[in-house]
């Protein structure tokens, strides 16, 4: 028998994003977070480099604004980087009153670290290079002991219920296989990005595009998914991707060099190793494929141990003699820019459906986002979300009856995890092509009938769940590519190459996918 349950509201995820939103609804509301893994596991924890925000007394949110916009090529919701760069610091200021510690200097002065794109040193940092991980430890302490959130682990979400384009609750598959049904006023989708849906990639491995694909088959709008931002520097060893060395590192002074030592950013950018990720990540994926071997040289940095701890440990387990100076890195799937339509109370265009974090689109990030401008999105716009929803009556919410939830399902022929992953990273990756995007798009059809709802979580195991996740996903973000013919901060089409356009000047189009069937 199918387990039931009610709450006010329920969020899926547990990163930044869901614990600050769960801690803001709590003083008015009861709320579920669900996760489909252990909480610590979620790519906020992984977030290495920090939190970028205007607090220098030489700084001011206008500079952030102007920075966050270039990187992101003015495909950028002005608005929404407004209220990023406005309330980032308030808000950061607010955790640090309720007792969030970011590294200081001798004097008890915040040190603030540069990352690329940023026309100064404006980026907050924890643990030397562990912020993400200190962030979501401080906000789960924080939830530990609190009445109102429960959140519950190893438990997926299936689908999304919807009735009539009101969102009425989730159906999750518990570790046990159980199916059960939580049913909530509101529902807050925080399930992150889909890195995970490429072979080299940062994200945490559970992060293969699910919120995308539960968006979807709810019916809700889905915005610039083409944008995927490639991150320069994953750590390479023996053919894999071991894990992230921050922009930070480059911050401090480290360089990109060939085997020979060359540079390999002189001449190519103002800001040579420092530009824009999409454009560092395109420099070393083509001298990759020259049959290169890219290093960074880390030989100028003073004390890196310590400033770098997480970096340390990552390449001493993976065998990387740092006295030598030289890490080999390779550039991977980082950050997804586009998501779930949002506006910048996260609602999408399903109602008491919502959407922040990773997996929601409010245009902040524009084309590329900015370096360290993630989590201080999960603070912002989960704050903004809270307050909004804080303040709405309850007492208008009623379970839809007599609703079907079955489906007819036909069986389902799935690909492996690891072809779906190869495919979207030759042919949906740093350069695209219409010939290479074709070959995915029809590869990821013959799987999926898109047309057809034939989608049954009651029938399918989480594995088989997870893969169906990923091919729509990917479908998604492939289609979406086909659509946009230009290249754009992280999306780059060699047939269409960028020229020195001024992007001021050109006009923002976003390509929405409408899902073409609704639950
Ligand atoms: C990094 O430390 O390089 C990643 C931080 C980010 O993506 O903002």
């Amino acid at each position: 028998m199918t387990k039931k349950h009610i709450t006010d509201v329920v969020i899926i995820g547990s990163g930044i994003a869901a614990l600050v939103a769960a801690e803001c609804l709590s003083y008015h509301k009861n709320v579920i977070v669900i996760t489909k893994s252990k909480k610590e596991n979620s790519n906020s924890s992984r977030a290495q480099g920090g939190v970028a925000a205007a607090i220098a007394r030489n700084d001011h949110w206008s500079n952030h604004f102007t920075d966050t916009m270039v990187a992101g090529n003015f495909h950028n919701d002005e608005d929404a980087v407004e209220t990023l760069v406005q309330r980032g610091p308030e808000l950061l200021r607010a955790l640090i009153d309720r007792g969030m510690c970011f590294d200081k200097d001798e004097k008890g002065r915040i040190v603030l670290g540069q990352e690329g794109a940023h026309s100064m040193r404006r980026i907050l940092h924890a643990g030397g290079d562990a912020t993400g991980k200190a962030l979501v430890n401080f906000m789960l302490n924080r939830l530990r002991t609190n009445q109102k959130v429960k959140i519950i682990e190893n438990t997926l979400v299936v689908d999304l219920l919807v009735d009539e384009n009101r969102c009425f609750g989730i159906k999750v598959k518990t570790n046990s296989r159980r199916t059960e049904t939580i049913y909530s006023r509101d529902t807050i989708l925080a399930a992150g990005g889909s890195g995970g849906l490429y072979s080299f990639t940062s994200n945490d491995p559970t992060v293969t595009g699910d919120g995308i694909s539960l968006a979807y088959r709810a019916g809700a709008n889905l915005v610039d998914l083409e944008f995927v931002q490639f991150h320069p520097t994953l750590l390479y060893v023996s053919g894999e991707v071991k894990g992230l060395i921050s922009e930070a590192v480059r911050g401090e002074g480290a360089v990109l060099i060939t085997k020979n030592g060359s540079r390999l950013m002189s001449g190519v950018h103002p800001q040579e190793d420092l530009a824009p990720r999409d454009i560092v990540a395109r420099e070393i994926n083509r001298a990759v494929l020259n049959g290169e071997q890219i290093f960074l040289d880390i030989s100028m940095i003073k004390d890196f141990k310590k400033r770098f701890p997480t970096i340390t440990g990552l390449c001493e387990e993976n065998g990387i003699d740092l006295t030598v100076g030289k890490i080999p890195v390779v550039p991977g799937a980082h950050f997804h820019m586009g998501g779930v339509e949002v506006n910048q109370q996260g609602q999408t265009s399903v109602e008491h459906l919502y959407a922040i974090g990773e997996v929601a689109c409010t245009g902040v990030h524009g084309a590329n986002r900015l370096a360290s401008n993630s989590l201080l999105e999960g603070i912002v716009f989960a704050t903004e979300l809270a307050e909004h929803l804080a303040f709405e009556r309850s007492e208008d919410f009623e379970i839809p009856m007599n609703r079907s939830e079955d489906k007819a399902c036909k069986e389902l022929h799935l690909p492996e995890k690891e072809e779906i992953k190869a495919v979207m990273m030759k042919y949906v990756g740093i350069v695209r092509d219409e010939a290479g995007l074709k070959i995915a798009r029809d590869w990821l059809e013959q799987y999926l009938s898109i047309e057809d709802n034939n989608f049954d979580p009651e029938t399918l195991t989480h594995e088989q769940i997870g893969v169906y996740n990923m091919l729509q996903a990917a479908w998604l973000i492939t289609t979406s590519a086909l659509m946009r013919d230009e290249s754009r901060g992280g999306h780059y089409r060699s047939d269409f190459p960028a020229e020195k356009i001024d992007w001021t000047k050109n006009k923002i189009i976003r390509n929405c996918h409408v899902p073409a069937h609704t639950a």
